[in-house]
């Protein structure tokens, strides 16, 4: 570890210490401020370092039991309707669906960070829209995001946002929020990268999602050991997620970071 990394690990712990003895409740508060700027999930995020450009297909086979079944619920897309992509990278997925389902006035692909690289997709002209700069929460209050509140017919997010934000239920509220009543988000994460605790008892991520009064949570696939995928639908008007799931620890390994969650 070079002298900078070592100077910035020990003024952060001793931020927290010195805080944590003075008032508790404020060393509570800097622990979760730590784990926000973990740095090495900061840089991952900044740099795209993972992969950003899974196609349409991918999404099809892994966020649906079945790929037929993800095709047909796209045929099934109401004319009109808003799609977006949360943590849409190079937004492949997105491009090809609103270019192979013409009933899609408008796909929002929204990330941390626009790949540098990112091709525009000149012939979908504004039928697609790329929204960056920020962290999707982030974004959402400062009311970039306002035009898509309540209008959004379908979404995914395929290790995006869901599996590398360190403030959950504040992504859940914003999902929600851009969601229409009846609107629905597709969601893929490694379950077992999640590790959250009430008590002694271990839950699952999508156990907590599940108590939230407004939404319908059905778990679609765990085809491979660990990764899952499940949808959100949006039922009530008003949705209101709990501010109960609190980031204890993140662990940046290789891919998607292991999160520890305690719940009360
Ligand atoms: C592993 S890549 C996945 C990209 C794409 N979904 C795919 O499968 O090809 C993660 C993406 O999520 C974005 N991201 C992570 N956390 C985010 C957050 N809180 N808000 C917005 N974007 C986020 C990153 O910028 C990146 O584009």
């Amino acid at each position: 570890m070079d002298l900078h990394k070592r100077l910035k690990h020990f003024i952060n712990a001793f931020t927290v210490v010195t805080l944590s003895i003075w008032w508790p409740n404020i060393g509570v508060a800097a622990v979760s401020c730590l784990a926000a700027i973990n740095p090495t999930i900061q840089r991952q995020i900044e740099k795209n370092n993972f992969v950003i450009n899974r196609s349409l297909d991918d999404y099809a086979q892994n966020l649906m039991q079945m790929p037929t079944a993800f095709y047909m619920l796209l045929a099934a897309i109401p004319q009109g309707a808003i799609v977006v992509d949360f943590g849409a990278g190079q937004a492949k997925a997105l491009k090809q669906l609103v270019e192979y389902y013409p009933q899609v006035a408008l796909g929002v692909a929204i990330s941390h960070t626009k790949p540098e690289n990112f091709e525009s997709p000149a012939h979908l002209g504004e039928r697609f829209d790329y929204i960056d700069g920020g962290y999707v929460e982030d974004l959402m209050a400062a009311g970039k995001l306002d035009h898509l509140k309540g209008r959004v017919k379908f979404a995914t997010d395929f290790f995006g946002a869901f599996s590398y934000t360190h403030d959950l239920p504040r992504v859940i509220q914003t999902y929600v929020d851009l969601l229409e009543v009846h609107g629905r988000i597709f969601v893929h994460f490694s379950e077992k990268k999640n590790i959250v605790k009430k008590g002694n008892q271990e839950l699952s991520l999508i156990d907590w999602l599940s108590k939230i009064p407004g939404i319908i949570v059905r778990r679609q696939s765990d085809k491979y050991a660990g990764h899952g995928s499940f949808y959100i639908q949006k039922v009530n008007e008003q949705v209101m997620v709990p501010q109960n799931l609190k980031i204890k620890k993140i662990e940046a390994a290789s891919g998607v970071p292991v999160r520890f969650y305690d719940m009360n």
